[in-house]
């Protein structure tokens, strides 16, 4: 069956091997899929509920997408565009956030942690940040959304969304209720140095993630001050969930080797993990390397970029516009 992809990651700098191994990755396997139709979108609009320095952000937009293609995205094959070029999204969000609960926006798990303490100050744009996200998937009709583990609860609420649109206004099937394509293993990838917490862009410590633009040097010595213990390579996975460092590591390993972790618990049965990590860091500096100077040369070409992105959402325009004329005129408009 042919798939109707869409995905989008917030243009907010330091892309790192989580987003590369939860969703980048994945992208890039179905964007060579012959059906499939792949729409990857750079969500900027995203990235402003919280505050950016707008000089940054442009230079983060264009890094994300040069990021897209370096991974190997084909922009002749899939669209790749940026959000805020699409005026849709704003206006679909803004439909769909009137049929949406706030009773089901209180349960979001992501708002919570990104707002922290102080909700009252968090801005509006955050709060109502996964029906713009809905907006995103549903305005292409998309059949199945790649994501990181983290985005679940988001997607969850997006079909509920359809589902509550298409009732309300009584069309069955008009917005395409999608499906999550989230790995089963290695979905969450976690800090170097505390596997309790999510590998993240916004982590004070550069030490705890690898970043898509770190060079082989740089990959090296964080591997080498990962988080380990004191014990050596397990012997298998009984407890492994006890040794969290460590099967992060192994999972961040079995994830680029395309192979699963039992066989990598199997390779390095009791051995140190200086022999490990030596290991590790070879296949990082393998995969991460060339990405990483892929997207240094393409940053120099920001004519490129910047053709790739008006031609992507010229694309997404042309399908976009047209749902939203639907929806318009559902509504009652
Ligand atoms: P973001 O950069 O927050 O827009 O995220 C882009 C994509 O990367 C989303 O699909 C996330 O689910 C995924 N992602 C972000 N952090 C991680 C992580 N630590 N492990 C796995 N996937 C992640
Ligand atoms: N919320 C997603 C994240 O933080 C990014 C995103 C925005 C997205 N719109 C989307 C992902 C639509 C998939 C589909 O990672």
């Amino acid at each position: 069956m042919s798939k109707k992809i869409f995905s989008g990651v917030q243009p907010t700098g330091n892309l790192h091997l989580g987003n590369y191994l939860g969703a980048i990755k994945n992208f890039v396997e179905l964007s060579s899929g012959k059906d499939n139709q792949c729409i990857f979108c750079v969500v900027d609009l995203h990235a402003i509920t919280v505050k950016q320095n707008p000089k940054e952000l442009k230079k983060n937009i264009r890094e994300t997408a040069a990021t897209f293609i370096a991974s190997g995205i084909d922009p002749n094959q899939s669209i790749i565009f940026n959000q805020s070029m699409v005026s849709a999204h704003a206006e679909a969000a803004w439909i769909l956030s009137c049929v949406s609960k706030i009773g089901w926006l209180n349960r979001m798990t992501q708002f919570k942690e990104k707002a922290g303490k102080d909700k009252e100050k968090a801005s509006i744009g955050l709060y109502s940040y996964p029906v713009l996200m809905a907006a995103d998937i549903l305005l292409y009709d998309a059949t199945h959304v790649p994501v990181g583990d983290d985005q679940k609860q988001h997607l969850e609420l997006c079909r509920d969304i359809a589902q509550k649109f298409n009732n309300d206004y009584n069309v069955t099937d008009f917005l395409q209720v999608p499906e999550p394509l989230i790995h089963k293993k290695f979905s969450r990838i976690m800090s170097l140095k505390d596997g309790k917490k999510k590998m993240s862009k916004s982590d004070p410590s550069d030490l705890s993630r690898i970043n898509l633009t770190d060079q082989k040097d740089e990959i090296v010595n964080k591997i080498k001050k990962a988080k380990t213990d004191n014990s050596l390579m397990p012997e298998n996975s009984k407890n492994l969930n006890k040794r969290p460092e460590v099967e992060n590591l192994l999972g961040i390993y079995s994830s680029l080797k395309n192979q699963n972790l039992e066989e990598s618990i199997n390779e390095f049965q009791r051995k140190n993990f200086s022999e490990f990590k030596e290991k590790l860091s070879d296949v990082l500096v393998e995969k991460i390397d060339p990405i990483s100077k892929e997207i240094k040369k393409l940053l120099d070409d920001v004519k490129y970029l910047d053709k790739i992105l008006l031609e992507g959402s010229n694309k997404a325009n042309e399908i976009a516009s047209k749902k939203i004329k639907e929806i318009r005129k559902l509504v009652g408009f």
